[in-house]
């Protein structure tokens, strides 16, 4: 059998799948964090960024169907090894074991379920815009850019340019105090979530030997903390009212 063929075949492939597709999840998250962390500074940063994605056109759809593809067999790895394990479970291991690994498989089972359901809300709210149909659309107007937006000195959007503004939409999205308690609370699940992701990683790839594993625990507990106050500081700044919607941009109100 070739080796993709192995991969999905047998129990290590598949954990192999898991953590492979985990990484460039993360991967993801990480990169979608800072992206939205630019709304802390002038709008032309977030909206110039936003502009900047959805002009690459091909090459964004081309990442898009690779997220697609990796959160499909991450989700079908975990569906297969979880059926696998039940199957298996009590066999060979002592009761404290089995226990422990169930109570942390069920926790991935259940904040995995939710990170989905909020990420279908997610899409229906900022990307489709049928969550908030009011904000979006009304946010969704243009903005014309202040100033270039520059990518590692390199300007990718012109100052003067008309783009979608993600800023308003964003921070009125998040004046909802519903719809910001639930990215907050979908933010701290995926925090324990990519928490366990990462043990079950660092056991998989042979990494969780007794000398490193307390470091590795406190490593990715630093990470799951920061990532997780960092996304939640985007609705907290809105509630608090540190994030204001900017004064209605000249085509804004032109429209
Ligand atoms: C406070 C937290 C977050 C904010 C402010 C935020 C903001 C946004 C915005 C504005 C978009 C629309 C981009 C566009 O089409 O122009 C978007 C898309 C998206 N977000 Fe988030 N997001 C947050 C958290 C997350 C998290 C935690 C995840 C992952 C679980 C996530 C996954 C996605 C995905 C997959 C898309 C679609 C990307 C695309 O269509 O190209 N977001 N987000």
């Amino acid at each position: 059998m070739n080796l993709a063929g192995s991969l999905f075949s047998s129990s290590v492939g598949r954990k192999i799948l898991m953590a492979v597709t985990g990484v460039i999840l993360i991967g993801f998250v990480i990169g979608h964090l800072v992206g939205n962390l630019q709304i802390f500074s002038d709008p032309d940063h977030i909206n110039g960024y936003g502009a900047f994605l959805h002009r690459l056109g091909p090459l964004l759809w081309a990442a898009r169907i690779g997220l697609l593809l990796a959160a499909g067999i991450h989700i079908w790895a975990a569906t297969v090894l979880t059926l696998e394990n039940r199957a298996a479970r009590g066999v060979g291991y002592g009761v404290a074991y089995t226990l422990q690994a169930t109570l942390s498989s069920r926790l991935m089972r259940w904040t995995g379920v939710v990170v989905l359901a909020f990420l279908l809300y997610h899409l229906a709210h900022f990307t489709v815009g049928v969550a908030q149909p009011a904000t979006y659309k009304e946010n969704l107007a243009h903005y014309t850019m202040g100033g270039e937006y520059r990518i590692a000195g390199f300007p990718v959007v012109k100052a003067g340019a008309e783009v979608l503004d993600v800023y308003n939409m964003v921070i009125r999205g998040f004046q909802n105090p519903l719809v910001s308690l639930f990215y907050v609370v979908a933010v701290g699940l995926l925090s324990l979530h990519l928490l366990h992701g990462f043990d079950s990683m660092f056991q998989s790839i042979g990494w969780r030997s007794a000398k490193w594993s307390g470091c590795l625990r406190r490593i990715a507990i630093a990470f799951c903390l920061v990532y997780f106050l960092a996304n939640a500081a985007i609705p907290g700044a809105v509630l608090l009212g540190r994030l204001q919607p900017h004064a209605a941009a000249p085509a804004l109100t032109q429209r």
